[in-house]
């Protein structure tokens, strides 16, 4: 199960410290990669050297150590990982965390990464049950942060209580139980998957252009969830402000019709995921120079309707992908509309959501979906949008046959 997986080990201070070269033995053991990032309170606990020696890696220490930006970028490194370990957490580390502070390696890497975290508490019991803390940890797990521990028993300042590290082998097993759930590395191996992502922007004349408010991060996650699993990913987006993942096939389009032809371009493909808001029209003769401000006069746009990428791809005869997923951004009855959106357009799944404003889904970074399969309807807990990602790549890696 951790064959293979890269872990990033942040330690951060606390007397649990010392029990971190053990977790690090047991990763190893098992085949994971372990790459240790040590805060500057936890060498006090346990030396660098050590820790290092047990990782068969270099540790990371100081985000101003330019040798190491150098190789490798902190934003990269906090990327690199399959999943990032805080073990142990201390009480200031989560707060740093919930707070989004960045004023060192370790804050850094978790306030830069998209990467799951896994955080293994260890404090004092009064710190752990402080208001506090439980605030903090009840944002972090709002923010999907992954938690094992603490638990009951003796502390090392000999008081008893909630607030002991859990052991490395109860960790390893939350490690194990997380790759589990994300399923095996390489369900979607030698599978191409194409991903289209973001708005599109319909040119007026050649400085103007109308769009939408589609930030591509539901597609940015869902490539990334797909090559988690080993996928080649073709990601055609619009112009998003979400970063692309890293890894993608990269295609950068503009216009619907520049979409639709990157996306005939890459087939044959396996799957193919249209998470894209493609402009439902496009103003037709754009004229090659800025249309003038004419005192009085108002210009008139003519429009033509776009191609309906999603429906094209459905309704291919040669070469359909084995599974075409659509999206369906819904503000009412949105289970009826999607059902008849997917028969509409041919597609074999909908992911329906409700974009009503009070939903806070639009823009925001979690997404409530109701998948429509030809099984049924099925609806999914409220999560974040990279989780909701994950879980639909793998029913993709599911439906494909290699799960
Ligand atoms: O019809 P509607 O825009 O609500 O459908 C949404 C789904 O159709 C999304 O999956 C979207 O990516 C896709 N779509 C498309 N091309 C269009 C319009 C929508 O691929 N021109």
């Amino acid at each position: 199960m951790l064959e293979e997986r890269r872990i990033l080990l942040i330690i951060s201070g606390g007397i649990a410290a010392f029990k971190s070269l053990d977790l690090i033995r047991r990763l190893r053991e098992r085949g994971a990669m372990v790459t240790p990032v040590m805060t500057k309170a936890s060498a006090e606990f346990v030396t660098p050297l050590s820790v290092s020696a047990m990782a068969g890696e270099k540790v990371f220490q100081d985000l101003f150590d330019l040798t190491s930006e150098a190789e490798m970028g902190h934003i990269e490194l906090s990327r690199s990982a399959d999943l990032i370990v805080v073990a142990p957490a201390s009480a200031d580390l989560i707060a740093k965390m919930a707070g989004g502070h960045a004023n060192d390696l370790a804050s850094t890497l978790l306030l830069a990464t998209d990467t799951p975290v896994l955080v293994a508490p260890a404090m004092n019991l009064r710190m752990w049950s402080h208001a506090a803390t439980q605030r903090n940890v009840t944002y972090l797990k709002d923010d999907s942060i992954n938690f094992v521990g603490p638990n009951e028993g003796d502390m090392a300042c000999g008081e008893f209580g909630l607030g002991r590290m859990a052991e490395p082998l109860e960790i390893v097993t939350a490690i194990e139980e997380y790759f589990m759930a994300m399923g095996p590395a390489n369900a979607l191996a030698g599978r191409r998957v194409l991903v289209t992502s973001g708005p599109t922007h319909e040119p007026i004349d050649p400085v103007r252009y109308i769009a939408n408010r589609s930030s591509g991060a539901q597609g940015s996650a869902i490539a990334k969830a797909l090559i988690e699993l080993g996928a080649d990913v073709i990601f055609v987006t619009g112009p998003a402000d979400v970063q692309p993942p890293i890894g993608v096939h990269l295609i950068e389009v503009e216009t619907a019709i520049q979409m639709l032809e990157a996306v005939e371009k890459e087939m044959p493909c396996d799957a193919a995921i249209f998470a894209a808001a493609v402009a439902d029209w496009r103003v037709v003769d754009t004229p090659s120079s800025k249309i003038k401000k004419v005192n009085g006069q108002l210009p008139v746009l003519e429009f033509a309707e776009n191609p309906d990428i999603l429906a094209r791809i459905s309704n291919r005869t040669k070469t359909r992908p084995d599974l075409v997923v659509g999206f369906a951004a819904e503000t009412e009855d949105v289970i009826e509309n999607a059902t008849k959106k997917r028969a509409r357009k041919g597609c074999d799944w909908i992911v329906a959501n409700d974009v009503s404003p009070e939903t806070g889904i639009m823009g925001g970074s979690e997404n409530a979906v109701t998948l429509i399969t030809s099984q049924g309807v099925q609806g999914w807990d409220r999560m974040s949008k990279s989780a909701v990602a994950r879980q639909l790549a793998m029913k993709i890696a599911n439906a494909l046959g290699r799960a």
